[in-house]
């Protein structure tokens, strides 16, 4: 996908293409010489196992620089801080399974895995590997965990595998990896000098000092938001009630009630650009805790709420310049109850989203939903992982901040 007036996106930018030891390891090379066509700096890192499928010296032919694998050649000391601090973008393709685990597990025993260390650039993989193993929960798991850290994943494809097997597993089509890394670096760092606060998660309202009243809120989303915000570019204060561990660059304050989360976010108002409000706040609680267990012999007890604060509602009142994104769960009249929060907590752009759907909503990675904006404009998305919700909330954001056009990294 090429800019208006086919200038690639990659162009003056600094690519380390990671090769790991699959199959597919010699169509890296075509991935090479088209990322340099399009005017790229590519630094070729080989795995020592990759060095058996292709050689570094044709890599080294069509790249930017030599090719390396190791820590410790070259005469350079510390090759993978100057690779992981200059890059605009990491590349692994093919990415085996075990390359996979390394990064998810943070191992760093050679160049490649060290790089990845040593980066705050966004890192896209291409795994590629027989069906059975693509499939194994292992593999599956550590992706898992390398997308919640906002890492970039072309699937594979379906097609003839090493030894004459076919299935799940084949390298995507180079124009598809060169085609993703040009989105990621398209898209940049647009959010880059804005301070954005995100919550998330489902407050806890004390009962006793062994209970309380819940939701069923993961905190998934607002996390999800937080990644893709820090990666474009932001500074991310995340106030959240879940652990969901998420990459170092945000700023995690850990919260437990609606009142410890008012706390957290008006002390953070003032200096914000764009709060976004998907934590699910209780909206009520115990009007008196119980400072000892309530025993079950002294029979059902009567517990008086009373409304927390509305978190929301607030900051709306005192806003200035600030963008304020809400989320509206749901289960009927999903359009209309949303955009009458919307006008009624004075947010500007509200996401909706019907949670009596199993496959949107709470505790599930993957979300729909409508987006409200104050100025008028109303999508509807498909369904897509949260992450992708979250661009897509962040591209909301960005055009009310007028930094839609502003998409090339700064
Ligand atoms: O009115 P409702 O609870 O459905 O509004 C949802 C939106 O308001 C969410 O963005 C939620 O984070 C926010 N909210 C809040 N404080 C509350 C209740 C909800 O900020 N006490």
């Amino acid at each position: 996908m090429l800019e208006a007036g086919g200038i690639s996106p990659l162009a003056g930018r600094r690519i380390v293409l990671g090769v790991s030891a699959g199959i597919a390891a010699y169509k890296a090379v075509e991935i090479c010489r088209r990322m340099v066509d399009a005017g790229a700096f590519v630094s070729p890192v080989l795995t020592e196992d990759a060095l058996r499928f292709v050689g570094a010296v044709t890599f080294s032919a069509l790249a930017s620089e030599p090719a390396r694998t190791s820590l410790h050649e070259g005469g350079e000391t510390i090759p993978h801080t100057r690779l992981g601090q200059r890059a605009d973008l990491i590349v692994i393709a093919p990415a085996t399974a075990n390359i996979l685990a390394k990064q998810a597990a943070g191992i760093a025993d050679d160049l490649l895995t060290a790089t990845l260390l040593a980066t705050r650039a966004p890192v896209l993989v291409a795994p590629a590997m027989h069906t059975e193993m693509w499939e194994h929960p292992s593999v599956q798991e550590n992706l898992a965990t390398l997308r919640r850290r906002g890492v970039f994943v072309c699937e594979p494809e379906s097609g003839r595998l090493a030894g004459g097997d076919e299935g799940e597993g084949r390298l995507a089509d180079p124009s598809r990896i060169i085609a993703a890394a040009e989105e990621i670096l398209s898209r940049g760092r647009d959010l880059s000098g804005l301070r954005i606060v995100v919550t998330a998660g489902g407050t806890r309202e004390a009962i006793d000092p062994v209970r309380f009243i819940g939701n069923r809120s993961s905190g998934k989303m607002g996390h999800a938001i937080a990644q893709v915000a820090s990666t474009r570019g932001a500074a991310v204060t995340l106030i959240t009630t879940s652990s969901i561990p998420v990459g170092a660059g945000i700023e995690v304050v850990s919260v437990t009630t609606a009142e410890e989360m008012r706390l957290a976010v008006d002390e953070r108002f003032s200096d914000a650009s764009v709060v976004v409000m998907a934590a699910a706040v209780a909206d009520f609680r115990p009007k008196v805790v119980a400072s000892e267990k309530i025993k079950k012999h002294s029979g059902a007890p009567e517990i008086i709420l009373e409304p927390t604060p509305d978190i929301l509602s607030g900051l709306g009142q005192r806003k200035t310049h600030q963008i304020l994104v809400g989320f509206a769960a749901e289960t009927e009249n999903l359009e209309e109850y949303a955009r009458a929060k919307m006008e009624a907590k004075r947010v500007d752009i509200m996401v909706a989203n019907d949670v009596s759907d199993p496959e949107a909503g709470f505790e599930v990675p993957t979300n729909r939903a409508i987006l409200l904006d104050s100025m008028g404009s109303h999508t509807r998305t498909p369904l897509m992982s949260k992450m992708s919700l979250a661009e897509v909330i962040l591209d909301r954001v960005a055009v009310r901040l007028g930094r839609a056009n502003n998409r090339e990294s700064q």
